[in-house]
């Protein structure tokens, strides 16, 4: 973990409610796709966790999703302006589990580290296929951005505005070596039983800390109770229980 100053030199809405934050700063701290950066906000107590959505050396970029307080803020900063990061946070996505063929599943604002993921999976060789699952074409992001890395993502919409009518999991049609999935609960767990190989899945959870000192994250799995902001917030499809 690192934390160091940023300094925004995008941010862009991309869709009504999602917009691009692209900042510049010293990334050496992040290792993996799926981790993450908690930003400091004035006059917030808590941080507020993103997922990075891809980086290199010297910039990173986010998208963020407008629902509260903090995401209001983070809409209202110019280019130039300075951010405090925590960065480096969380365990991120295991690359060496992919296979040839894996599958990477995305919903709503969860789509967002996919990027950073998928590029990765394709420098190492393999051909990841990529389903994207959105309520309606409006709130669509990120497909011009795979397209670029070659890739053809299957968009679905829940109201059959745009691709495929339906969720995320009703274009999992393919064979898939493993899969890697980020998105709302409900959907990581209809992934999950659809699915018939192993796979991660990355959780959102109200943060504290954001760096394993508060237990305020905690999550029951197989193996116990762990911390989504340092033992995950991706997990192993074998060790997860699911609330009823
Ligand atoms: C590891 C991690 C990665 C994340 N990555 C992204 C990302 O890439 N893009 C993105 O848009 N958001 C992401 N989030 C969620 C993001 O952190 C919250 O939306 C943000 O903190 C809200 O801040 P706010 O001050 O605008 O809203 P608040 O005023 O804090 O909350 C507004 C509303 O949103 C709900 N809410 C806030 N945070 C969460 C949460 N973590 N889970 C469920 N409900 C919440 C609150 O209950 C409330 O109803 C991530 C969260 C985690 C834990
Ligand atoms: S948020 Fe503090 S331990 Fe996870």
């Amino acid at each position: 973990m690192k934390q160091s100053v940023f300094t925004v030199i995008e941010n862009t809405p991309v869709t009504e409610r999602v917009s691009r934050l692209r900042l510049r700063g010293d990334c050496s701290a992040i290792e993996r796709p799926g981790q993450f950066v908690n930003i400091a906000l004035p006059g917030l107590f808590l941080r507020r966790p993103f997922s990075v959505s891809d980086w290199n050396d010297d910039s990173l970029t986010l998208h963020y999703e407008l629902v509260g307080k903090g995401t209001e803020l983070l809409r209202s900063m110019q280019k130039g302006e300075k951010l405090d990061l925590l960065t480096g946070l969380g365990n991120g996505f295991d690359l060496s589990l992919a296979g040839e063929r894996p599958l990477l599943v995305g919903g709503g604002s969860g789509v967002s580290p996919l990027l950073g993921l998928a590029r990765r999976l394709v420098q190492q060789g393999s051909r990841p296929q990529v389903i994207l699952g959105f309520d309606t074409r409006e709130d669509i992001f990120l497909v011009d951005e795979l397209f670029h890395l070659s890739l053809s993502p299957s968009v679905t919409t829940a109201d059959g505005s745009f691709g495929i009518r339906g969720l995320a999991t009703d274009a999992m049609d393919l064979p898939h070596s493993f899969f890697y999935a980020c998105g709302p609960e409900a959907m990581l767990r209809a992934v999950a039983q659809k699915s018939p190989v192993s796979g991660q899945l990355s959780f959102d959870a109200r943060m504290g800390c954001g760096f394993g000192a508060c237990m305020g994250c905690t999550k029951e799995t197989l193996n116990g109770p762990r911390r989504v902001c340092r033992d995950g917030p991706v997990f192993l499809k074998e060790e997860l229980t699911w609330d009823d």
